[in-house]
């Protein structure tokens, strides 16, 4: 497809997958039609300087942290959901700029990660079968015919959600809450005790020093934006295309189209067809975009992929989420990250260490063990530290709240100690303390990439 022959709703002549069936055809049109006449949720040019800030990690001069919920829900709204995932973004980020000596680029899964793909488009039980629990975006998920009929009304609802979720996170970010000097204010409750916690105490009061050090120089969050305040994007899994292309609009600076529901939209790994609506959506809009990898993926799968999506191999368009398991990634990865490299593709490679780790507990629970996800990441980095290439991001299911949704950690979870508080809509995210650890692992590869390339600051490892 030429670019000058795209449109938004180019898509709708290709094959697709995962698209809900809406019965009441006139209702998805009336949805559609508020949709495009509502206003863009991110702009064009937030849209170019996530991009650019995508191409300094694709050339490794900066490194992805990208994470939030598996799924956002309508009943689990809340502001202080939304903080609480804020502030342990913002710990994260903190390990890793100050311990690993790098810029880190903030991305949420938020504000529009609503709509999840399913491997059965029914589900039985009993005599009953009834379409698939797709998200809140699209149906409910009680097992009944009412909450489970798309409603494409529930795009809408999707939309205010994300809406206020963004005003939000806007004032956090740019508004003071940011501020470095309110570092110590991020470490919540229920981690502040915690090996974790403590952990991350003495990395605040370095910082502290430090900026006490800047202000005597004449340095400080009140003369200098960039210590007051940060950027931070959203993405989310480019799914249901209807909803994304009523959010498509021209920019008027440029007149190219830009997905204005998301900063980062991504492809998932059941979507990702080449000749599939889309792959022919995302080629048309000018964001960044990620698509997931699984280990099934052939170099010259991903070269076409790549060929679609970045035809002009521009830095920062395009974000590899390479989402393997721990037990496959090291052969898959490896050969398909000397693809990427021999072939000069400037894309940046980030880490699922989430999805290829899914198991069934005991009790019935998806969970996933900390201890595989950790192997997953050490193998990543491992990797491109044998290829000489950038390990360029981290993407997880994370949330602020104290979950027991994954197994292990410091905390040593228990298959049995699933049940005290797992409250995920979908898939088992880190809680807060398995997060902030993984943050500081994160750290330590991320120094040792830089101490190999001769390029390390002079600056200690946080602890
Ligand atoms: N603006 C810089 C950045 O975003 C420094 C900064 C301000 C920061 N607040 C932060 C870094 C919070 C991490 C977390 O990197
Ligand atoms: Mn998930």
């Amino acid at each position: 497809m030429t670019s000058h022959t795209w449109t938004p709703e180019s898509w709708r002549s290709k094959p697709i997958r995962q698209a809900p069936a809406y019965p009441d055809v006139a209702a998805l049109a009336d949805a559609e039609e508020a949709l495009r006449r509502s206003p863009p949720l991110v702009f064009a040019g937030e849209v170019r300087s996530l991009k650019a800030d995508l191409a300094r990690v694709a050339k490794g001069e900066a490194f992805l942290l990208q994470g939030g919920d598996c799924a956002e829900s309508f009943a689990e709204f809340s502001a202080d959901t939304i903080r609480d995932t804020f502030k342990v973004l913002l710990q994260m980020a903190v390990a890793l700029t100050f311990g690993g000596a790098s810029p880190v680029v903030k991305v949420g899964r938020v504000a529009g990660q609503f709509a999840k793909p399913r491997s059965e488009a029914m589900e039985t039980v009993g005599e009953t079968s009834l379409p698939s629990y797709r998200g809140d975006i699209v149906n409910g998920s009680g097992f009944d015919a009412t909450s489970r009929t798309p409603d494409p009304r529930r795009m809408l609802k999707a939309y205010a959600q994300s809406a206020s979720t963004l005003n939000l996170l806007r004032a956090f970010a740019q508004g003071g809450f940011a501020d470095l000097k309110r570092v110590h204010q991020w470490n919540l409750q229920f981690v502040a005790g915690s090996p974790q916690g403590l952990r991350y105490e003495r990395l605040a009061q370095r910082i502290d020093e430090a900026l006490a050090f800047m202000t005597a120089c004449g340095i400080s969050s009140d003369t200098v934006a960039s210590l007051a305040q940060t950027d931070f994007y959203t993405s989310h899994e480019a799914l249901l295309l209807p909803y994304e292309e009523a959010l498509t609009r021209v920019d008027s600076l440029t007149g190219d189209w830009y997905d204005c529901s998301t900063h980062l939209p991504w492809i998932g790994e059941r979507t990702r067809q080449l000749d599939g609506a889309h792959v022919a959506f995302c080629q048309g809009i000018k964001n960044p975009v990620g698509v997931k990898i699984g280990p099934t993926t052939t170099p010259d799968d991903l070269l076409r992929l790549i060929d679609a999506l970045d035809p002009g191999n521009e830095p920062g368009r395009l974000t590899l989420i390479s989402r393997m398991g721990a037990d496959k990634i090291g052969g898959v990865l490896t050969t398909l990250v000397r693809t990427t490299a021999r072939e000069g593709r400037a894309v940046v490679w980030s880490c699922d260490p989430m999805h290829g780790n899914t198991i069934k507990a005991a009790g019935g629970y998806k969970t996933r063990r900390f201890d595989r996800i950790l192997a997953e990441v050490r193998a990543f980095f491992d990797i491109h530290r044998g290829e000489g290439t950038h390990a360029g991001g981290i993407h997880i299911e994370m949330t602020g709240k104290d979950v027991t949704e994954c197994t292990g950690g410091a905390q040593a979870i228990s298959e049995e100690g699933l049940s005290a508080r797992y409250h995920t809509q979908c898939d088992p995210r880190l809680n807060g303390s398995q997060a902030l650890e993984l943050a500081f692992l994160l750290a330590e590869e991320l120094k040792a990439e830089r101490d190999m390339k001769g390029t390390a600051l002079t600056i200690a490892a946080a602890d």
